[in-house]
């Protein structure tokens, strides 16, 4: 998620359970969108940059505050990962950076949220709006998402390169395409929206799959797209996919290989994204096979996205 709103006034009202967790680090100018990838390696539905400074009118900004968002229900891990995420990096200020955490309930955090979430354009047909946008953009198709507990609404990079990348491959649809960590569902509502008949989206995480099933329906797709927690089987499952997407995050992709290959047609694309330029050459290596052919990559600010076309 972009930012260019306002200064956020969040916090959590008394007797009201939180929702979420922010996390806010203050660090210098240049090292944000480092930052905000740490973020969301560590677990972040979504990632605010700069707010503050922007409130407070300065001219010059020399720090920004990025801001990342967790499950209040996960709280523990959520500190326990942002703070080795920071301190894994060689950088001795990222190190030392200072985090604000703070809990929201889950009406202030929507309030937040409507004062960041803008409309996104992505490629030469789609549009991602929130629920309560109205404007109108032309011929383009509107995917409509509501962030939930979820990853997802096509302002990180990562997601709007998927978009994009899809968009592409998509034209002319396959008849069934496979959505690898659908978070918000996003990227399977815009498959569907593109004209694929059958798209399976899965995720680990059941309540980004309760978030996914709201948006499915919120977008009239629901005889589409079919949600799933189950965890992915190559052998076990019933079909082959021409086209499978995975906006996963390095270590997992890594270890998924063996999965997607048994998942992917011969013939047909992989587009993995959720990998840092500098991580790039680790998921290379482990999609060297000749099974493989990497045919594109596309570098969109800190991140990478892949297309990967299965060969035998
Ligand atoms: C970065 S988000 C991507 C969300 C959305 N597809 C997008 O492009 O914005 C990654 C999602 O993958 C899910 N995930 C992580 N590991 C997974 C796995 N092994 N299998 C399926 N989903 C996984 C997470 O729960 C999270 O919702």
């Amino acid at each position: 998620m972009a930012a260019t709103a306002r200064k956020a006034r969040a916090t959590v009202t008394r007797g009201t359970r939180a929702a979420w967790l922010e996390a806010a680090v203050r660090v210098p100018i240049d090292a944000a969108e480092r930052v905000g990838a740490l973020l969301v390696e560590a677990g972040s539905h979504g990632v605010v940059t700069g707010v503050r400074e922007l409130a407070r009118g300065a001219r010059i900004r020399r720090h920004e505050t990025v801001r990342g968002f967790f499950p209040a229900g996960d709280a523990v891990r959520a500190r326990l990962a942002v703070r080795a995420a920071l301190n894994r990096n060689v950088d001795p200020t990222l190190r030392r950076a200072p985090i604000a955490w703070r809990e929201l309930d889950a009406r202030l955090w929507e309030m937040d949220w409507r004062e960041h979430f803008q409309p996104v354009v992505a490629g030469r047909s789609l549009v991602v709006v929130p629920p309560w946008n109205r404007e109108r953009f032309g011929t383009r198709r509107r995917i409509v998402i509501h962030p939930g507990m979820a990853f997802g609404t096509g302002q990180h990079a990562t997601t709007l390169s998927c978009l994009e990348t899809l968009e592409r491959l998509a034209s002319p649809p396959p008849a069934r395409a496979l959505d690898v960590g659908t978070g918000t569902g996003i990227l399977a509502i815009a498959l569907a929206k593109l004209g694929v008949r059958v798209v399976l989206a899965v995720d680990t995480d059941p309540q980004a799959i309760a978030a996914a099933r709201a948006n499915v329906r919120r977008n009239g797709v629901a005889r589409r797209v079919r949600l799933s927690s189950v965890v992915l089987d190559a052998r076990t499952a019933a079909h082959r996919y021409p086209l499978v997407v995975a906006n996963l995050y390095v270590d997992v992709l890594v270890a998924l290989e063996p999965t997607l290959a048994g998942l992917v047609t011969p013939g047909g694309a992989l587009v993995t994204s959720g990998v840092l330029r500098a991580q790039q050459a680790r998921l290379r290596r482990a999609f060297a096979s000749p099974r493989w052919r990497l045919a594109r990559a596309l570098r969109r600010g800190a991140w990478v996205t892949s297309v990967f076309t299965r060969e035998t």
